[in-house]
């Protein structure tokens, strides 16, 4: 069921890639255009976020219809058309299934709205009164998880904005419905599918008050999560296709459950919590400096838990929910080329299949922008009047969303230095970042040294040496967090990483085994792999022996 190993998957924002139009929005035939661009960085896969019909309140994550293309990302013809000459170039397009929830404009909550019976059984409904909530449940995006409809005398149920409403997977006639998406786009062609927030589709027996938090303990990982899944991926016949979960606070054991072939669910898991070691308390809008001891110990659980069951990791850093990880774990001024190339070469050399969002093979940074009318997402905005309400000031709030706000990651695809990164020939929807004009396909391409030739490097030698793709991992003892040290073993090769997660010099121990060991990959010229090494700032080295 794992055949993807050796793949490398790279994420294409529609909304933001390549606007083939002038209407300052990317589009489809923006991503064909592109075609030769993304095959030259070798990948094998690119996963579109959403282009289904939607009213786009949550960037398109707010389905309308599931089976149709949303004009403004152009016609089910363009789709086909990307399907086919991407496949001529060996790139497998895989779709983004938000399955947890629909927008409140689709057809089937139309109808319960309406005050059919049937489709209310589509989500969730429970009768009450206007001034009480349900249950105390907190949205992702802030407020009450729940919305009052007057003429109905009932709440409906939305673990994300109040336009998403969430699906009732108990019953059957939703899960046949969903499967009948799933084949339709089968049919057309997709060779993958990434499934949205997927362990929040089961739901409890009983909606009761969570007296410790927010909700999210009686949904997450919820208790048919494990048979639905396999239902799903059973009766569509899909088990063979690169299949990936998005698994919001989850646990280990779970992923396990989620990725290990026998059980027949998906063929890999993302999780997140490596991405909160910046967030204070737990909590995403509250700031401090990443806690690189807990990142250390985050990976290792994950690396090793994952592999002693059987199960598989999506392994990625940016995506277009995360901030920009050069400005993130990295440093996107002094040390940006060599920062970006070791959080690069720590992803990519990980057991697991490695995701490139748009622009990261750039180094593209965070947005920076100062002003809140810079901003579009509707978590962003939201959080902004709930973090002055706190009692923040409009300046402490600006620079909590410049360090968490999704829209760091959803400014345009960097093409050239010219007038809106030659994004778009109109307004862009969202402007390009302050900083680093020089992060764009251009300049990267003329020179060899750049971030993007780089990561194809890396992707080209998970093809060419079976250890990063198939090999074990383990972890040598170490007490210096500020290091991420990891070792890979197959019959035939070995290989020794050390990344230096900080932007002073360090030393390293250098084992025996691999003393003068060939330099596989590296972000500076002459490492010496001496017994007592010297790393630079955010220096990364792959060590390669014969076993
Ligand atoms: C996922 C998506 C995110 C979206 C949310 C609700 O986390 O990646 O962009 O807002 O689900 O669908
Ligand atoms: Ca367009």
């Amino acid at each position: 069921m794992n055949d993807f190993k050796d793949k490398t998957v790279y994420q294409v924002y529609v909304k933001s890639f390549c606007d083939s139009n002038g209407d300052g929005i990317g589009d489809i035939k923006g991503v064909t255009e592109k075609l030769d661009y993304l095959s030259g960085l070798g990948v094998d896969f690119l996963w579109l976020n959403p282009v289904f019909i939607s009213p786009q309140n949550d960037g398109g994550y707010d389905v309308a219809d599931y089976v149709n293309i949303e004009p403004m990302f152009g016609t089910m013809d363009d789709l086909d058309e990307l399907i086919e000459k991407a496949d001529e170039k060996g790139l497998g397009i895989m779709l983004d299934m938000v399955f947890n929830h629909t927008s409140t404009q689709h057809e089937w909550f139309q109808k319960a709205l309406a005050g059919d019976p049937e489709y209310q059984d589509y989500y969730i409904f429970k009768d009450g009164d206007p001034d009480t909530p349900p249950t105390n449940w907190v949205s992702k995006f802030g407020g009450n998880a729940w919305e009052y409809v007057p003429k109905l005398g009932k709440w409906y149920l939305h673990l994300f904005d109040k336009t998403q409403a969430d699906l009732n997977w108990e019953n059957p006639k939703v899960r046949e419905e969903l499967k009948n998406v799933i084949r339709f786009w089968k049919k057309k062609g997709v060779k993958g599918f990434r499934f949205d927030v997927v362990n929040l589709i089961s739901k409890p027996e009983v909606y009761e008050n969570d007296d410790r938090g927010d909700g999210r303990r009686f949904y997450t990982d919820g208790p048919k999560i494990h048979e639905y899944l396999h239902e799903l991926v059973h009766d569509t016949g899909i088990k063979d296709m690169i299949t990936v979960g998005e698994m919001s606070s989850t646990t280990l054991d779970n992923c396990i459950g989620y990725s290990n072939p026998d059980n027949e669910e998906l063929s890999m898991v993302f999780n997140f919590h490596h991405l909160k070691v910046d967030y204070k308390n737990g909590d995403k809008w509250q700031l401090q400096e990443p806690d690189l001891k807990q990142l250390n110990d985050l990976i290792r659980t994950w690396q090793l838990g994952m592999q002693e069951n059987n199960g598989w990791n999506a392994v990625f850093w940016c995506n277009h929910d995360q901030p920009r990880v050069v400005s993130r774990l990295g440093d996107d001024g002094k040390y940006w080329k060599e920062s970006a190339k070791m959080l690069a070469t720590f992803v990519h050399m990980l057991r697991g299949t490695p995701y490139v969002y748009q622009g990261e093979e750039l180094g593209m940074p965070n947005a920076h922008f100062d002003d809140i009318d810079s901003y579009r997402d509707v978590e962003s905005k939201n959080y902004y009047q709930i973090l002055l309400d706190e009692g923040k000031t409009k300046q402490e709030a600006l620079e909590i969303l410049g360090e968490r706000s999704r829209d760091n990651a959803r400014t345009p695809m960097q093409w050239d230095d010219g007038a809106n990164a030659g994004f778009t020939t109109g307004e862009p929807w969202i402007s390009v970042p302050k900083i680093k004009p020089e992060a764009n396909t251009i300049a990267e391409a003329e020179d060899p040294d750049s971030i993007t030739a780089y990561y194809k490097k890396l992707i080209a030698l998970r093809k060419e040496l079976p250890v990063i793709a198939g090999g074990t991992i383990s972890f040598p003892e170490s007490d210096d967090s500020d290091l991420m040290i990891y070792e890979r073993s197959d019959d035939n090769d070995k290989l020794y990483i050390v990344n230096n997660l900080t932007d002073k010099e360090k030393s390293v121990k250098i084992p025996e085994d691999f003393v003068n060991a060939e330099v596989l990959i590296g972000n500076y010229e002459d490492f010496k792999p001496e017994a007592e090494a010297a790393l630079r700032p955010y220096e990364a080295v792959v060590l390669h022996k014969k076993n």
